[in-house]
């Protein structure tokens, strides 16, 4: 079947769950736990009523670190409470990689004189990652597994482990990887396979560096994570659409390279209890029409805080130093932010309030920026003495200021 214009793939993002075992008077390094905490103290428990009751889903999306320090026990229940999450979301399949917290790269967990850091993995009750027999043993032997579904229309997935090196140097836990050699066998894979409506790469690290914490230079991206980058824009077989975790901040973007670099969406953690980041679940609402030679799509971002679970976008309660995404962002857009400014302008007049809503309707544009592009536009439109109203970060009126 082609896709049609109204095409939607609905891919949620769960990632950097870092579940971990309760211990009674040790905070835990997540919000996680085995046994879990009620009444909106834990963001699995919440989700499940946000999935059984407001998103529905294509895919469900792991890019690792389902387990803190790969504990045995904790991996094990959460590998299972995302079979549950999978159900309940109507998703066909979960899709998931390991991080590097999901293998013993330490040997804290396997003694010394046994040491097997991906056993943990390859234990579980059910296939990791969740493919075919085959599949599974592509993925451990070679570091990644291409896999394809031609419902409703050809699309595929890159399965990639980027922490196919630790527990080996002792310094390769610190950062991703890809050898030259994995990325030279994926382009010859990828040589043979029909152009797809949409590729999908679900890795652990990210591929090229970022912003990094406390300003220091980023070293945890993948070390030849750029080549691969260039590769699949390379290959020519449809549009790519890379989703991470690891950083614990999120930001969508894309690739350096031409037209048809991927668009790379790196995860929130949905976890980890920490004071500087937000707790965050993502659906990539992805609209594949053939016609794209990037994704086009719309972010929604559900955001979790202790004590009053899930609400759409960040909450007042999150500090403002946190990265988090707004409810609402997106990617695809091509065209010229200046002119959209523009655009956005002539629709106002001389209105002091518009509905954003009827603005959208107007300018379908604008729900494609990327998350800084809307920063970028709200400083263009301030300078035509134009304000956006917000409400947790979710546009709700704008208009001309008075003078
Ligand atoms: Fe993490
Ligand atoms: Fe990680």
């Amino acid at each position: 079947m082609k896709a049609t214009n109204q095409h939607i793939l609905r891919f949620g993002v769960l990632s950097d769950i870092h579940a971990t075992v309760f211990e009674s008077g040790k905070e835990a390094k997540s919000f996680v736990t085995v046994p879990a905490e009620c009444g909106k103290r834990n963001p699995l428990t919440d989700l499940h009523n946000l999935l059984s009751n407001t998103v529905k889903l294509d895919y469900l999306l792991c890019p690792g670190d389902i387990s803190n320090q790969a504990n045995p026990e904790a991996m094990s229940w959460m590998w299972n409470e995302l079979q549950v999450l999978k159900t309940k979301s109507n998703a066909k399949e979960l899709w998931a990689v390991c991080g590097n917290h999901d293998v013993d790269s330490r040997y804290a967990i396997n003694l010394a004189d046994d040491p097997d850091p991906k056993g943990v993995l390859l234990d579980l009750n059910s296939p990791f990652p969740p493919v075919t027999p085959n599949e599974v043993n592509h993925f451990w032997a070679r570091n990644y597994v291409i896999i394809e579904r031609t419902e409703p229309f050809l699309h595929r997935a890159l399965l990639l482990n980027t922490c196919a090196y630790h527990g080996g140097a002792e310094n390769e836990l610190q950062h991703g990887r890809i050898s030259s050699r994995t990325i030279k066998r994926i382009q010859a894979d990828l040589a043979d396979l029909d152009p797809a409506y949409l590729n999908v790469l679900l890795c652990h690290h990210h591929l090229e560096p970022l912003p990094s914490w406390n300003n220091a230079p980023d070293y945890q991206f993948v070390k030849k994570g750029g080549e691969l980058l260039r590769a699949l824009e390379d290959s020519c077989v449809g549009p790519w659409l890379v989703v991470h975790g690891h950083r614990h901040w999120p930001e969508c973007f894309y690739a350096a390279g031409g037209n048809s670099s991927a668009v790379v969406f790196c995860s929130s953690s949905f976890g980890a209890r920490d004071a500087q980041i937000a707790n965050q679940f993502h659906v990539l609402n992805v609209e594949v029409d053939g016609n794209t030679s990037r994704p086009k799509g719309r972010i929604e971002t559900y955001t979790w805080t202790l004590g009053m679970g899930w609400s759409a976008g960040p909450t007042a309660e999150i500090p403002k130093m946190n990265k988090a995404l707004s409810h609402l962002s997106g990617f695809g857009f091509n065209g010229n932010l200046t002119e959209l400014a523009a655009k956005v302008d002539a629709f106002i007049g001389t209105q002091s309030r518009v509905n954003w809503d009827d603005i959208t309707r107007s300018e379908s544009d604008l729900n494609y920026l990327l998350p800084r592009e809307f920063d970028q536009l709200k400083t263009l439109l301030k300078r035509l003495d134009i304000g956006i109203f917000e409400e947790n970060g979710t546009p709700i009126e704008a208009g001309r200021k008075s003078k």
